[in-house]
């Protein structure tokens, strides 16, 4: 009864600071059309709903069509300017640290560690965010990344069997690649189970952030904790071989022999957890999304094969892709694109306006938050024929597509990520052929995925040739 009698007062409350707010100072800016929606909820339901279903876009059509390409709305307690316009995307992007700053709500930062990349602003984001680029730049994974990257998938390809949840085993798989990156630990029990550990966090990314009421937050936080301390005794033993001359070639060493020497443990391990955070979800969606849209897509998935069995043929049965290799796959690199537009695993980025900001004669004021939507853009007509349909052919011309955003915080990761797909694809279809196991359809809240982590039947192929 007293929580009911808060509740009600804590909405009527915010309403009323609500209205007012309204009223007072944006009376005299001209803010972008739209529609705050309910006192304090705003249209986060409507947002929320549309997700889940197989089709999210008329939550944005529908504000399009009705107020234009920048509208306000009111989402996750804040009102929020929506672009779905590319131009003023690449603005928001290129102004980050200027004009707009990248902001997360305190649910995930505390998840993150509070000297992760994602969270870092001003001069030492710009160091840092160099430093992770060239730790994952072409030349690095030419020279040292794509061994391994061949080895593990491949690895990981050897141990399936008749049915298997793809989205489990690209999961494993991207984990395994990421903990090798960073810290060149091969795959095994400890491995396993500091995923296991690290998969509670990752629930906690995508439940209600308070934890007086989600256990699954409390959760998420405790296994936080375990996961930075395991990580922690890695870095320690590190620094004490690094610093007697034993010196390996990996993400960790580069951080613990940063020119100005100055990162402190707790510094190196939130980083590392964020870099774990960016890369899985993310690229393992991409691998199983793939799958699946070229399964729907006989043809593509026909043209994908044989390019991919024309380097196997010239090889020796066994013999790892190089980067050559990976630099003759035209077509794979034409479905590598279209999977990431067609999904939208990251489908916008969040901003907040650091100062009022006159755009297309709006002005979105400070402290407003922005969402640079890029799945509006990669799903309009306008800007792709048929848009959303899956059709790898249409990349023979280029477009305004930023799945791994711009500016100073495009995704450092935006070719390893292409470079581990076209790896997993290589070894999938000269390996395998399948059939999906059951139906199964996209949704895309709280994240991009399959909901039932997309099964499949197997079959291994007998060998094209060695
Ligand atoms: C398909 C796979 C991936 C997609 C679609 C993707 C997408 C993105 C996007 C859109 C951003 C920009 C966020 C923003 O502007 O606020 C980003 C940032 C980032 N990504 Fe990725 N990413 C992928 C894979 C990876 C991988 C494999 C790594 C590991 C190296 C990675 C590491 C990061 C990091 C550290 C950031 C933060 C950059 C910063 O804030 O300065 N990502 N990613
Ligand atoms: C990649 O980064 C390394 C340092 O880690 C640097 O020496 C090299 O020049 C960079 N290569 C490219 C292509 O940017
Ligand atoms: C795929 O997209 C990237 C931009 O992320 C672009 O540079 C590249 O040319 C595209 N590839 C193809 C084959 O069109």
């Amino acid at each position: 009864m007293a929580l009911l009698f808060y509740l009600l007062f804590w909405v009527s409350f915010s309403a009323l600071i609500f209205i007012i707010h309204r009223t007072s100072r944006y009376r005299r800016l001209r803010l972008p059309p739209g529609n705050l929606g309910l006192p304090f909820l705003g249209e986060t339901l409507q947002l929320i709903s549309a997700y889940k279903t197989e089709n999210p876009e008329p939550f944005i059509d529908e504000r399009v069509s009705r107020f234009g390409s920048l509208f306000t709305t009111h989402v996750f307690g804040e009102p929020t300017v929506f672009s779905v316009d590319p131009e003023t995307n690449r603005f928001i992007l290129q102004n980050e640290g200027k004009l707009f700053e990248s902001s997360y709500p305190s649910s995930i930062s505390n998840l993150l560690g509070k000297h992760s990349l994602l969270l870092m602003k001003g001069s030492l984001h710009k160091k840092m965010h160099s430093l992770t680029m060239s730790f994952a730049n072409s030349s690095i994974i030419r020279d040292h990344l794509l061994v391994d990257i061949d080895r593990l998938v491949r690895l990981n390809l050897d141990s399936w069997t008749d049915r298997v949840f793809l989205m489990e085993e690209a999961k494993k798989i991207t984990f395994e690649l990421t903990m090798k990156q960073l810290m060149s630990f091969d795959p095994g029990e400890w491995t396993e189970g500091l995923r296991k550990e690290y998969l509670l966090v990752i629930e906690g990314f995508f439940t209600v952030p308070l934890p007086i009421f989600s256990t699954t937050y409390r959760r998420a936080i405790k296994a936080r904790t375990k996961v930075a301390e395991a990580l922690s005794l890695i870095v320690r033993q590190r620094r004490r071989e690094s610093e007697a001359g034993e010196r390996k070639n990996d993400m960790l060493e580069a951080l613990l022999s940063a020119d100005d020497g100055g990162f402190s443990d707790e510094e190196i391990v939130d980083f590392l957890v964020a870099l774990l955070v960016a890369g899985y979800e993310t690229t393992s969606t991409i691998m199983t999304l793939a799958v699946k849209f070229l399964t729907e897509t006989p043809l593509a998935l026909a043209q994908l094969k044989e390019e991919h069995e024309g380097i196997r043929a010239k090889k020796s049965e066994g013999e790892a892709l190089k980067w050559s290799d990976y630099k003759s796959m035209p077509f794979t690199q034409c479905v590598v694109n279209e999977t990431l537009r067609v999904a939208n695993i990251i489908s916008g980025v969040f901003r907040r306006a650091m100062t009022d900001i006159n755009i297309k004669g709006y002005t979105i004021p400070k402290g407003w938050k922005v969402f640079a939507s890029f799945r509006a853009v990669h799903l309009d007509h306008d800007h792709f024929k048929d848009a959303r349909t899956f059709n790898p052919w249409r990349w023979q011309t280029a477009n305004v597509f930023t799945p791994f955003g711009g500016g100073p915080r495009l995704c450092p990761g935006y070719e390893l990520a292409r470079v581990e797909l076209s790896v997993f694809l290589h070894h999938l279809v000269t390996s395998f052929s399948w059939t999906p196991a059951e139906e199964d359809k996209l949704v895309f809240f709280p994240t991009t995925r399959t909901r039932k982590r997309y099964p499949i039947n197997v079959h291994r192929r007998n060998h094209v040739k060695s």
